[in-house]
This record gives structure tokens, sequence and C-alpha cells, in this order.
């Protein structure tokens, strides 16, 4: 699959440029094409010409070099490939990706591509753990650039802990499924994750136990085969999905409002746990306690976003997914709910605190679609999510 493409791979300045040679080595033998970029730095780690004899081409270096613009223009350079790989991804140029920096050969790359871009970091644990660093990072999957790693481990600094570079197969693997012509290629989808919360003021709020963590692992299922994921998500506590175009949101109304804006899709998958009240008329100011005794909370019902795009006259994804959490008669409930929603399937799990699976690592459920149910055993999220994603795929054949 992975033969004939085309890597762009920009090279920054860590000790962890050691491992890209191995990378270019572990690309060429699979035929990929690979034109090597290094910025200053990296030339402090590895030298241009070990870069350019494995590549079996040249390396470029500088922006302002006239020979290469005269070859080949940097906007070119940015989309001649398939994928731009950023390894290793240092924390200096993760903060000039995130804020839009285009002052050397590398960073003007990366601004003016049109393609995917996938970063391995590397860098020292406390670098990489600061809020700067996780701030960009999270910047930079909203704008929907692939990461992979880093890993846990011994680093060159003596210090241990995340901020390994991924080995150079693993990221080879992370390439390909980037590059993969998975059977979701193209197809938008999107998908709500985690809890709502509704304010009582401004310091206050209702919520529920939802970690996003099913949600977090659909969408990444769905990204490696291929899919446009649309990731609405309200302040969930599970990582957000690699590869996604993540919008955040607070309350079910801002939920509703982010859907409505990422319509049209061709499958929407409501994994969302959406609060079914908002406090009515909630309070501008922190209610204080010595005011009047007791507060009383007036509730109003929320919108119910999956009903609603189940029920849509125009425009109607082809396929849409709810779930339903559950804690008693879960089959006929999730059943009775498909029916009054409209939706095309449900994705039914008991919820009841004993199986731990709101806020678990596991998840147990039965699809129930038109045509009956289908239990599946008690699995990962990770591993229901890989299944949903396959069956989706199937569907949309
Ligand atoms: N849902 C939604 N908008 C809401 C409430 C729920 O989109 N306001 C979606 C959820 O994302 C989920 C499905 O509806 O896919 C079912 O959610 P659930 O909480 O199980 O059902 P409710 O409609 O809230 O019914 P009940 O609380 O009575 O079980």
């Amino acid at each position: 699959m992975l033969a004939g493409k085309h890597v762009l791979l920009i090279v920054s300045g860590g000790i962890a440029a050691f491992k890209a040679l191995d990378l270019i080595r572990r690309l060429r033998e699979r035929s990929v094409q690979v034109t090597p970029v290094l910025t200053r730095a990296a030339e402090e780690f590895v030298t241009p010409l070990s870069v350019s004899a494995l590549a079996g081409t040249k390396v470029y270096r500088d922006l302002f070099d006239l020979t290469d613009e005269a070859e080949m223009g940097h906007i070119e350079l940015s989309r001649a490939a398939d994928l731009v790989v950023v390894a290793p991804a240092t924390a200096d140029l993760m903060a000039k990706m995130a804020s839009g920096l285009a002052n050397d050969l590398a960073s003007t790359l990366l601004l003016a591509t049109d393609k995917r871009v996938l970063i391995a970091p590397a860098m020292n644990v406390r670098m990489w753990e600061h809020p700067a660093t996780q701030r960009n990072l999270t910047t930079l999957q909203g704008d929907g650039i692939l990461t992979v790693g880093p890993n846990d481990g011994d680093m060159a600094c003596g210090e241990f802990g995340p901020g390994r570079m991924s080995e150079p197969l693993e990221i080879v693997e992370a390439i390909s499924a980037a590059l993969g012509d998975g059977p979701l290629k193209g197809r938008r989808i999107l998908v709500t994750s985690g809890p709502t919360h509704e304010p009582i003021d401004p310091v206050r709020y209702i919520a529920n136990r939802s970690s996003g963590a099913q949600g977090t692992a659909i969408a990444e299922a769905l990204v490696a085969l291929g899919a446009e994921v649309q990731f609405i998500t309200g302040p969930a506590s599970a990582p957000m999905p690699r590869g996604a175009q993540i919008v955040k949101v607070n309350s079910a109304r801002e939920m509703k409002d982010a859907v409505d804006a990422a319509l049209p899709a061709e499958v929407a998958i409501f994994a969302a746990a959406v609060a079914d009240w908002h406090v009515a008329g909630a309070s501008d100011s922190k209610i204080k306690k010595d005011k009047d005794g007791l507060p009383t909370l007036q509730f109003a019902e929320n919108p119910d976003i999956l009903a609603g795009v189940s029920q849509m006259k125009k425009g109607r994804p082809k396929l849409v997914v709810g779930f339903a959490a559950e804690t008693d008669d879960v089959i006929a409930n999730a059943t009775s709910k498909r029916q009054r929603k409209g939706c095309d399937w449900i994705v039914a799990n008991d919820v009841s605190p004993e199986t731990g699976i709101m806020g678990g690592a596991e998840n147990d459920v039965t699809l129930i679609h038109g045509d009956g149910s289908e239990d599946w055993p008690r699995m990962s999220k990770t591993a229901v999510a890989q299944r949903l994603a396959a069956r989706i795929a199937e569907a949309l054949k």
C-alpha cells in the first residue's frame, strides 16, 4: 500500500533526529519516495550528506536557496508529496506550527501545504508536559494534524517519561494509516462525544459521568479507515481523537448549534451523553448562599439533537447512529428509543454502576438496527469502535 507514495520528511533539531535516518531507510525499503527537509538545528545532529545518501535525493535546507526555488518553489515542494511527516517534531517547531509562523523552510512548507501532516514529537519530559506544549498539541490536533507518540521511556537527557520519539517502524505504521486508501476515504462523518455541562450560574454546572472515551475511540477508528471526521465534544476527560476536526462545546444547546453547523455529513454518530435538561434562567452572577435560603432550580428541556437530525426532511445523513445508555431493560428501552428518535442504528449499553462501563475502558454493547439486534461480547472501547467503524464502512458500500 505504501509503495509508490511520496513523503515530504521534515527533520527538526533534536537528539531523536538520528532515528530519522533509520526512518528514511525503512521507507525506502517499502519503495516510498522521500524528499527530506532539514532545519538548521537538525544539521547539528545529522548531516545533509547522510540524509541525502539514504533518501537517494537532494536535501532541502534553506528557504532562500535560489537554486531550489528555480527547480521547485517552496509552495510546490509543500504540495508535491502525498503526506508531510515531521520526525522528530521539537517543541519549538510545534509552537511555530500552532501559531502559524513561517520563518524558515520547514515552517513555511507546513503552513503552505495542502496535504495531511503527521508529526512525531520528541523532547524532554518537562518540555512535553509543559502547559504551553500541551496547548500547542491541542491546537494542532484541532487543526487536523496527525500525531504519533511520543513514547514513555529513558531519555537522552537522563530523565524518564513521555517524550521519546516513536520508533521508526511505529512511524511507518502511522504513515501507512495516514495514507491508507481506507474504505471510508473521503466520507464525511460527524461524531458527538463527551458529557455536557449545563450552567447553574457562572461557577456551577450540572454534568454527568461520561468521559468521552467511547466517542474518541470511534472518531479515531473512523479516521483510521480514511474518514473525514467532525468531532463535536462536550468537556470530556478522554484525550481528543487524532486526525479529526475538533469542535469543543459546553452545553447541549451549544452542541446542537455545532452539529447544525457541521452538517451535511454522510454519517452522524451521537455518542455524547447529552443532558436532557438545562437550568431555566441560569443566573448571570454567582448565586450567594445567604440570600433567600435554599435556591430552587427550574429545569427546561434541551433540544434532542439525535432526534432532530434523524427526522430531518432534507439533507439527512444516510446513516444516523444513536447510543442508548440504560440501567434497566436495556434492549427493550433501546429498541423503543430507536423508533421514537427515528435513527437507523442504536448502540445500546448498560451503564449500571456495577458494569464499570461509564468512565471505564471497556464496553458491552448490543447493536440494534431495522433487522433486529446483535449482541457483541464485552471488549475494549477501542475494539467496539473498530467494529462499529467496519460496520459503517460495510453499510456505505
Ligand atoms: N441525545 C441527543 N440529544 C439529547 C439527548 C440525547 O442527541 N438532548 C442522544 C445521545 O447522544 C444518544 C441518544 O440520544 O445517542 C440517547 O441518549 P440517552 O441519554 O440514552 O437517551 P434520552 O433521550 O436522554 O432518554 P432517557 O434519558 O429517557 O433514557
